[in-house]
């Protein structure tokens, strides 16, 4: 009211300033429906787990009473047939055989490293050789066993595969913790968690009072958390020296490990495997007399025709397999061009795999087939091609069993189980099946060669997540998932030349993905300098990439000056999310655009929706450009597209119109998904009441100016400029200069943008640096929503983004807009 605002433009500044104060409630106490002015009743965190268990005994039952119980319950159940028959079956595993030595080595050493084959029983049993060992000795009530898994499905598979071994109820001695979702009880002594859960209680508590015995699990796949992690233990150790450590590892690499801890002790457990032949693409093609057609062909001359296979950054760049006319094989070849997009085109070829499929179930006896494959969109599309194939169609012969690591976690037995007699089963997984879960009557592997997998480039500071070669311990791995019950075979379906250019071991994640998530939590957890504490990693990271996770984290407001966590960057650490999508979040929950907020997050979270024919290239453009209407974006589109689809679902016409429309109906369920899940964190840190509804928090969900504003706050620095030139428009960043607009985007050909800047979700470089997605916003978004502003000394000037954009208005209107700033963080540090 103070401003006399007079132009259009600062029009628009008020109005958005309006609505950003009518639903926060930041100015004043004019808003008694916000959501955020519920801060007294903030909720104590489910997953925060204070204190350990409470056990029994904390909660009045004598100590010795309680060990008592434990034991004499672990003797009954014991006692019963179908524990007898447990029991046979679990002496039968390799790891019963260093039962006796690997007790003994627990009791002697702090920390201790055991190796062994995947399915040999580490998981299953070690953890429960402590629980029964402390048990019986009368030690249950003051033991407390922790062990952590990489990914949620494991983490509830086994704790139930243990809870059923011991002929207990889920819950009760042995549990599981995930995020947002626990069965555990004050009985409980071994607890499954994710290594997620178990980074999140160390914030509450540092040396991880109450807890006996910590078993990592999977430490050999080198995942971010992992690493992380047993860094953290090893300055803890010395703090705890009752702690027990246990670092399980499938056979590679275990000496790695025990250097890092002073030269811990190994146990290696043997092996029982069958041998398993193997075989490659060459083989597999005179087998299954499978013609591969070519799609990508860039090369036809002479009576030779060549084939994109495949490229890769190193070593494996690309690979061609020259055929001759009459399609027989000739040779392969490697070639080191880099080529980010011809590589991202070259795809599986699914036919190759029912092929194999087919031959399998014509030639081979019985057993299950275990097909590895990169992720959820080709095991879905295979399993519609094997539904429609007339052979393996056949339902009564065949169980075809889907398995992915974010699959709601039903029918989990039906994997395990031995199918009924007369009936193949097929299990379609991702590389969850090459460690963490074992199926026993697996005979068959179909290996793709692939996983997905990011990379991280932080010259141009780029990151994405692309399925690539996987190294030859991973298809070693694999293949070994053959041979369990019986003699097997593993068909390869790739040519034996790339398995021998194939890396030894996969880089470590911390070595290929942005940092910015572990920077977060290494200030969470108050472990000091973010360099500094990196610089003890097993394979410590890139100085290069440290720097940009903490120069973006400031950027957005995460930390401050001096590297230390802000109100919202606190927030953030609370989410298992990249940053950017977090605060996106946070954005549309506080400003009333929630519903948009989620479903933008959710395709930046997971992928874009909207697929590209190579044929019918212009129809698909023309698509997206209808859900874009007339507003400069591509998330717009994406918006639309969603909701359009949602309602087409709740008709009944789903199918049709992602077919009409070009969009992956699979990648349009995956958001929705996500969108739950979305939800469900925001309302585990308190910022909405999921009983309310999202409609309780979308009072602008639908009002562009307000969507644009969240899209840069959580975007933000990903900002060019637009620059009129002559008839054109030119795109200037920040970081790399001249860039342009990706064909695939709305705004490609756009001559005259309304306001003078876009937000996009990411570039990538080709032929030229690419925009993907954008949405063309106002400087008052960016002023609002996006980073630091750096006001000059007469006050009627700010500037941002180093210097880039450089904004000049009344000393009023540079006033409120601080005002504003300041109200949004100090609402954060209330929240
Ligand atoms: O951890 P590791 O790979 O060494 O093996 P494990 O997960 O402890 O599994 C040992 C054995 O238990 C497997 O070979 C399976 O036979 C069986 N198991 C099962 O039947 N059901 C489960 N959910 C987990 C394991
Ligand atoms: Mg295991």
């Amino acid at each position: 009211k103070e401003i006399n605002m007079s132009t259009e433009t600062e029009r628009r500044v008020e109005n958005l300033l309006a609505k950003s104060i009518g639903t926060s409630g930041i100015i004043g106490s004019s808003s008694t429906s916000s959501p955020t002015s519920s801060q007294g009743s903030k909720q104590s965190l489910p997953n925060m787990v204070t204190t350990d268990g409470e056990s029994r005994a904390r909660l009045g039952v004598p100590k010795e009473k309680f060990s008592l119980e434990l034991r004499d319950m672990q003797i009954s159940k014991k006692s019963t047939p179908s524990a007898r028959a447990m029991q046979s079956f679990r002496e039968k595993l390799p790891a019963y055989k260093v039962k006796e030595e690997f007790l003994k080595a627990v009791a002697d050493n702090q920390v201790l490293v055991v190796s062994g084959e995947t399915g040999c029983g580490k998981t299953t049993q070690l953890p429960q050789f402590i629980l029964e060992e402390e048990v019986s000795h009368l030690r249950g009530a003051d033991c407390n066993i922790i062990c952590t898994q990489p990914r949620r499905i494991s983490a509830i598979s086994v704790a139930a595969r243990i809870a059923s071994e011991r002929g207990e109820n889920l819950g009760e001695t042995v549990g599981y913790q995930i995020r947002l979702e626990a069965k555990r009880s004050a009985q409980t002594r071994l607890l499954f968690c994710t290594t997620g859960v178990l980074l999140r209680r160390l914030v509450q508590e540092p040396d991880l009072g109450g807890v006996s015995h910590l078993l990592v699990d999977e430490i050999h796949e080198r995942g971010m958390n992992e690493d992380f992690l047993i860094i953290i233990l090893r300055d803890l150790l010395p703090r705890r020296p009752d702690l027990r450590l246990i670092l399980m590892s499938a056979t590679i690499n275990a000496d790695l490990f025990s250097k890092y801890f002073e030269n811990a002790p190994t146990i290696h457990i043997p092996g029982l495997t069958f041998p398993v032949a193997e075989m490659f693409l060459e083989d597999v093609l005179e087998k299954t007399h499978y013609k591969i057609v070519s799609e990508t062909d860039n090369f036809v001359g002479g009576s030779r025709r060549r084939r994109q296979l495949s490229s890769k950054s190193d070593p494996l760049t690309e690979m061609f397999e020259d055929v001759d006319i009459n399609n027989q094989f000739k040779s392969y070849s490697i070639s080191t061009r880099q080529s980010l997009e011809a590589w991202s085109g070259a795809q599986l070829d699914l036919g190759l795999v029912e092929a194999t499929i087919e031959y399998i179930c014509r030639n081979e006896g019985d057993g299950a087939i275990l097909v590895f494959l990169t992720g959820w969109d080709e095991i879905s599309k295979l399993l519609e091609k094997i539904k429609a194939n007339t052979l393996l169609g056949n339902s009564s012969r065949f169980l075809v069993l889907p398995l992915h690591g974010s699959m709601p976690t039903v029918n989990q037995r039906e994997i395990f189980d031995r199918p009924p007699s007369n009936m193949r089963k097929i299990v379609l997984a991702t590389n969850i099946a090459e460690s963490s879960i074992t199926i026993d009557d697996v005979v068959y592997v179909i290996d793709c060669g692939k996983a997905k997998e990011t990379s991280y480039d932080a010259l141009n500071k780029l990151a994405c997540l692309l399925p690539s070669w996987i190294s030859k311990a991973s298809a070693h791995q694999r293949r070994g998932r053959a041979g369990r019950v019986q003699p097997g075979v593993c068909y390869r379906l790739y040519p034996k030349l790339v398995h021998e250019a194939m890396l030894q071991y996969q880089l470590p994640e911390i070595l290929r993905t942005p940092l910015q998530e572990l920077c977060l939590n290494i200030k969470s957890l108050q472990l000091g300098a973010v360099a500094t504490f990196l610089a003890k990693a097993l394979q410590p990271p890139d100085h290069l990439a440290v720097q940009n996770a903490i120069e973006l984290l400031k950027t957005i407001g995460a930390l401050d000056e001096i590297e230390e966590l802000t109100p919202l960057g606190h927030h953030l650490c609370m989410l298992p999310l990249d940053p950017n999508i977090g605060k996106m979040l946070l954005m549309g929950s506080i400003f009333q655009c929630l519903d948009p907020a989620l479903t933008i997050a959710s395709a930046l979270a997971h992928r874009d929706p909207f697929v590209l024919p190579i044929n019918r290239k212009e129809e698909a453009d023309s698509a997206k450009r209808s859900f874009a209407g007339d507003s400069c974006s591509d998330h717009i589109a994406l918006l639309k597209a969603f909701d359009t689809w949602k309602d087409a679902k709740r008709s009944g016409r789903a199918r049709d119109f992602c077919w009409q429309n070009f969009l992956s109906p699979m990648t349009l369920q995956m958001m929705d998904d996500m969108r739950g899940q979305f939800l469900d964190l925001l309302s585990d840190i308190g910022f909405v009441d999921k009983a309310k509804g999202i409609k309780a928090y979308n009072h602008y969900g639908h009002d562009m100016e307000m969507i644009s504003a969240i899209l840069c706050a959580g975007l933000y620095p990903n900002v060019i400029l637009c620059k009129k030139r002559g008839k054109r428009t030119a795109f200037y960043s920040k970081d790399v200069g001249k860039v342009d607009i990706h064909p695939a985007s709305v705004n490609a050909g756009v001559h005259l943008f309304p306001l003078p800047y876009l937000v996009y979700s990411e570039k990538v470089k080709t032929t030229s640096i690419y925009i993907r997605d954008s949405t063309n916003i106002s400087e008052y978004a960016l002023l609002l929503f996006g980073g630091t502003l750096k006001p000059s000394k007469t006050g009627e000037d700010i500037t941002m983004l180093g210097g880039y954009l450089h904004f000049s208005a009344p000393k009023s209107v540079i006033q409120l807009i601080q005002r504003l700033r300041g109200e949004l963080d100090r609402l954060l540090q209330r929240k």
